[in-house]
C-alpha cells in the first residue's frame, strides 16, 4: 500500500474571530447572516463534508493543485465543481438497478442508456486526470523540479521504476489515481455527514465526546493523528456511524465460485451475490435496538472494521476488502474530530433533533435523503 505523509497538516483548527478555517474550508461563525458580508451563516454539513474530503484527497493526492480550489480554501474552483460532479454522477449511475443485470440480452442495448452515461463520465474524469498527469510529467522534466511526495508523484515513480509490463503504462498511473477520488471523496464525505448527523440527532452522545475530546486533548487544541488512539468514544462514534450507515451498503457485487449451502439455501455456481451489509446490522433478531445510535455498544470489546470477525464490515472483507481503509479511518476520526472539537452546532430552520429527517437514499453510497443543515458556533477555550 503506498503511504503518503504529508495529509495531516490539511485538517488542522486555525482559531480566529470571525472567520475560522477548517482545512481550509471558511465557516463563518457569526451568529447573524447579515452580521456577515462574506458567507452565509448556516453550513450545509453535506457541502461541508464533501468540500473537506475532495481538499484531503487533493492535498495528498495533488498536492494542493490549484484546480482542486484548495488555494482559495473553498475547495470549489470551476475544475473542483466539475469533477465531484462527475463523481456524483457515477456514484448515482452505480446505484441505479440496471436492467441488463438481470436480463443479459438486454445489455448491449441499454435500454436505461446508464452505460453509455457511465462511458461519459469516465472519458470526461480520465481526461481531467491525463491533463493533470501530463502537466505534471512536464514539470518533472525541468532540472530544478522537487518532488513533492504526494499520490501523483509516489505512483509516477513507482511506474518509473518498475520494469513489469502492468505498472509501466501511463494508463496504469491514470486509473490508479481515478481511484483516490471516484472510491474515496463521496464514501469518506457521507459517513462523516451521516456522524455530524447522528451527533445532533443525539445531543447526549456529542457532549460525550466533546467530554472526551476536552478532557484528553483540550478545546480546540491542533488536530495529531497520533491522538486517536486515546480516544474510545471517538472511535465508538465512527463504529456505530458505519453499523447503522454503511457508505456501500450493498459492498461490491461478487460471483460464487462453486455450489453453495448458506442458511438452508443453495446459492448456485455462477450467481451474482450482493452483501447487504445495511440489513446485517439491522437485523433486530441479532442485535439489541439496531435501529437507534448507540455508540456504547463498540466500548469494551474487540470489534473493528477490519473484517477478522465479520460483525462490522463497511469495508468489505477478504481480497477485495476496501484498499482506503487505513487512509478513510484516519481522515474520518480527524476530521469528525475538528467538527465537534472546534464548534458547537446548531440545527437550522426550527428543526431540533427530535424532528430531524434521519432516512437514508440509497444509492450506490449511502446519502442523507435530507441534507443536514447546521450553524458552526465557535467553542469557548
Ligand atoms: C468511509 C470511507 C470508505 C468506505 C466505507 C469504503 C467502502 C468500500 C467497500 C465496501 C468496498 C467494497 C469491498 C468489498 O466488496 O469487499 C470498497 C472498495 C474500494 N475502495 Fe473503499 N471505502 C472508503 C474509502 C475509500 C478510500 C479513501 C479509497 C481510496 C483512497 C477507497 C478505495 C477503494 C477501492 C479502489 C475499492 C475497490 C476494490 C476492488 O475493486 O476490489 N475507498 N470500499
Amino acid at each position: 500500500m503506498i503511504m503518503v505523509n504529508n495529509w495531516r497538516h490539511v485538517v488542522e483548527c486555525k482559531g480566529g474571530s470571525v472567520v475560522l478555517h477548517l482545512a481550509e474550508i471558511k465557516v463563518c461563525t457569526k451568529s447573524k447572516k447579515e452580521d456577515c458580508r462574506d458567507c452565509s451563516s448556516a453550513a450545509r454539513l453535506e457541502q461541508l463534508c464533501s468540500d473537506l474530503a475532495w481538499l484531503v484527497a487533493c492535498r495528498l493526492g495533488l498536492d494542493n493543485y490549484e484546480g482542486c480550489g484548495a488555494e482559495t480554501g473553498s475547495g470549489s474552483s470551476d475544475t473542483a465543481r466539475e469533477f465531484k460532479e462527475i463523481v456524483w454522477g457515477i456514484m448515482e449511475e452505480a446505484g441505479k438497478p440496471n436492467l441488463g443485470d438481470y436480463f443479459p440480452v438486454l445489455r448491449k442495448l441499454d435500454p436505461q442508456g446508464i452505460r453509455r452515461r457511465f462511458a461519459n463520465y469516465f472519458m470526461r474524469m480520465l481526461g481531467f486526470i491525463g491533463s493533470v498527469v501530463n502537466e505534471r510529467l512536464e514539470s518533472r522534466k525541468a532540472h530544478d523540479y522537487v518532488t513533492s511526495n504526494d499520490m501523483l508523484d509516489t505512483l509516477i515513480n513507482i511506474s518509473q521504476e518498475k520494469t513489469e509490463e502492468d505498472m509501466n503504462n501511463s494508463q496504469v498511473v491514470d486509473h490508479l489515481f481515478l481511484v483516490l477520488f471516484a472510491a474515496g471523496i463521496d464514501t469518506t464525505s457521507a459517513t462523516l455527514e451521516w456522524a455530524m448527523a447522528e451527533l445532533l440527532h443525539n445531543p447526549n452522545s456529542l457532549s460525550k465526546a466533546q467530554e472526551e475530546l476536552d478532557q484528553m486533548i483540550g478545546k480546540g487544541k491542533p488536530i495529531e493523528e497520533s491522538d486517536i488512539a486515546r480516544l474510545p468514544y471517538l472511535q465508538a462514534i465512527i463504529k456505530e456511524t458505519f453499523w447503522l450507515h454503511p457508505a456501500v451498503p450493498l459492498l461490491l457485487p461478487r460471483k460464487a465460485e462453486i455450489d453453495v449451502e448458506i442458511g438452508g439455501y443453495i446459492v448456485p455456481k455462477g450467481a451474482q451475490v450482493l452483501v447487504n451489509v445495511w440489513a446485517i446490522g439491522r437485523d433486530p433478531g441479532i442485535w439489541d435496538n439496531p435501529d437507534s445510535f448507540i455508540p456504547e455498544r463498540f466500548l469494551d470489546n474487540q470489534i473493528d472494521v477490519m473484517a477478522k470477525t465479520f460483525e462490522l464490515i463497511p469495508f468489505g472483507g477478504g481480497r477485495r476488502i476496501c484498499p482506503g481503509l487505513p487512509l478513510a479511518m484516519r481522515m474520518l476520526h480527524l476530521m469528525l474530530r475538528s467538527l465537534i472539537n472546534c464548534f458547537d452546532w446548531k440545527l437550522e430552520d426550527g428543526v431540533v433533533p427530535e424532528t430531524m429527517n434521519m432516512e437514508d437514499k440509497f444509492g450506490l453510497t449511502l446519502q442523507m435523503a435530507q441534507p443536514l443543515i447546521a450553524q458552526p458556533l465557535l467553542r469557548e477555550l
